[in-house]
């Protein structure tokens, strides 16, 4: 750009400044400067934005859907990562179930206060609006906010129908919503009764700030176990490689050294310690093969990771229809050793 261009441009901002200066006597020139610049978002352009429907149903826009039209659009659009009735567990923990007609008369999902591992949204859900809110601007999610307000009612009523909260036949409208939400499973599941609502109570944590002579490191008091980290594969491969975040190396069997030095006392040692001989014998099949059957079907080839693999994470189909349970639990440095001791069995 040439100097004069730029020069040209400097007075042209210069002039804008003063003019926004004059218009607003209060204005500092910084202000100014600022006011300069954008313009005030039209209506159009902050209703697009705000799209928050609460739990009051204010801001739900008026529309109507039918279970039946909710199958259609759930099996089109939904169903390929949610499963065909909401119960994948793939991509998500799953949608639809863990409610009971007991749940909702009371309005309280109660194996959430068991020690069920699965929470499916229906269970957790408090309010039919944030379901409604959530669909409509986020799903599908490979698509979000292509839906229109009547697919969203929906595709709502069809996980409703599905967790027995309304009929097959049912309707969901703007005018019904309320009612509905009247049989929401876990709709006196939230409490504002808890320390960390503000102006309430005292925070779950007593800890005071440390203000002079704190520890330099800080030691970690708790760390997920080992035999729970592989629940979803390999964190440390799936994380982006930007940035500090890592997930924990967990050691799957691909990291399981190939070249194991076989240890015969080791290996029997270990084979009893995680109870391997409780399913296993060297010489005879019991509820699995046989040692010695194991290392003469892998003579020859290079099956150490795969087998690593197959005692963590338990399989069937090698041997005949009965499965060897996971064993998650076992270090990898004694994997190695056992699968080692295992393949040079005679
Ligand atoms: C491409 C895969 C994909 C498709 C298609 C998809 N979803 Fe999802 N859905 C997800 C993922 C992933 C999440 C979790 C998103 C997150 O937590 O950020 C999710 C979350 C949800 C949740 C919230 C669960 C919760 O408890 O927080 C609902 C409800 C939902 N989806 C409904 C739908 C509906 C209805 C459709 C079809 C209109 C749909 N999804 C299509 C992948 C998908
Ligand atoms: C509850 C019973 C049970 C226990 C405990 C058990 N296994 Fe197994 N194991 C089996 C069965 C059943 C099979 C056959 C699986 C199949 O057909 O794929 C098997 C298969 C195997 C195989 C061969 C796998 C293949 O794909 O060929 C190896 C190696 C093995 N077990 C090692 C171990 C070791 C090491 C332990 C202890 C850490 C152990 N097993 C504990 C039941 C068990």
């Amino acid at each position: 750009m040439s100097t004069l261009i730029k020069a040209a441009r400097t007075a042209l901002f210069a002039a804008a400044v003063a003019l926004g200066g004059q218009a607003s006597i209060a204005a500092t020139p910084a202000e100014a400067a600022r006011a300069a610049l954008g313009r005030t978002a039209t209506p159009a352009e902050v209703g697009a934005w705000d799209i928050d429907v609460r739990p009051d149903f204010q801001g739900l826009p008026k529309g109507s859907g039918t279970v039946s039209q909710g199958q259609k659009i759930w099996d089109g659009k939904c169903a390929s990562c949610h499963g065909d009735f909401g119960e994948s567990n793939e991509v998500f923990s799953p949608i639809v179930g863990g409610t009971t007609a007991e749940d909702i008369k009371r309005g309280r999902v109660a194996s959430l206060t068991g020690n069920q591992p699965y929470r499916t949204t229906l269970m957790k859900v408090s309010t039919v609006s944030t379901l409604w809110d959530y669909i409509h601007r986020a799903m599908p999610w490979n698509a979000p906010r292509s839906l229109s307000a009547d697919e969203v009612y929906a595709v709502t009523a069809y996980l409703l129908n599905l967790g027995d909260i309304v009929p097959a036949d049912f309707t969901l409208s703007d005018r019904n919503i309320a009612v509905v939400q009247q049989t929401m499973p876990n709709r006196n599941g939230m409490t504002l009764q808890h320390g960390l609502w503000p102006g309430r109570g005292q925070p779950d944590t007593r800890n005071t700030a440390c203000m002079k002579d704190c520890a330099g490191t800080v030691k970690v008091a708790s760390a997920m176990p080992a035999y729970a980290r592989d629940a979803h594969g390999d964190l440390a491969a799936q994380q982006r490689t930007v940035g500090p975040t890592r997930g924990v190396a967990i050691g799957t069997a691909a990291s399981v050294p190939a070249a194991a030095a076989p240890d015969e006392k080791a290996g029997a040692k270990l084979a009893s310690q995680y109870q391997c001989m409780a399913c296993h014998a060297t010489d005879r099949k019991l509820v699995g093969p046989s040692f010695t059957e194991i290392a003469r079907k892998y003579e020859g080839q290079e099956v150490r990771d795969t087998l690593a693999h197959k005692i963590r994470a338990g399989g069937q189909g090698a041997w005949g229809s009965m499965p060897m349970p996971p064993q998650a639990q076992i270090p990898d440095s004694d994997l190695r050793t056992v699968v080692g001791w295992i393949l040079e069995a005679k």
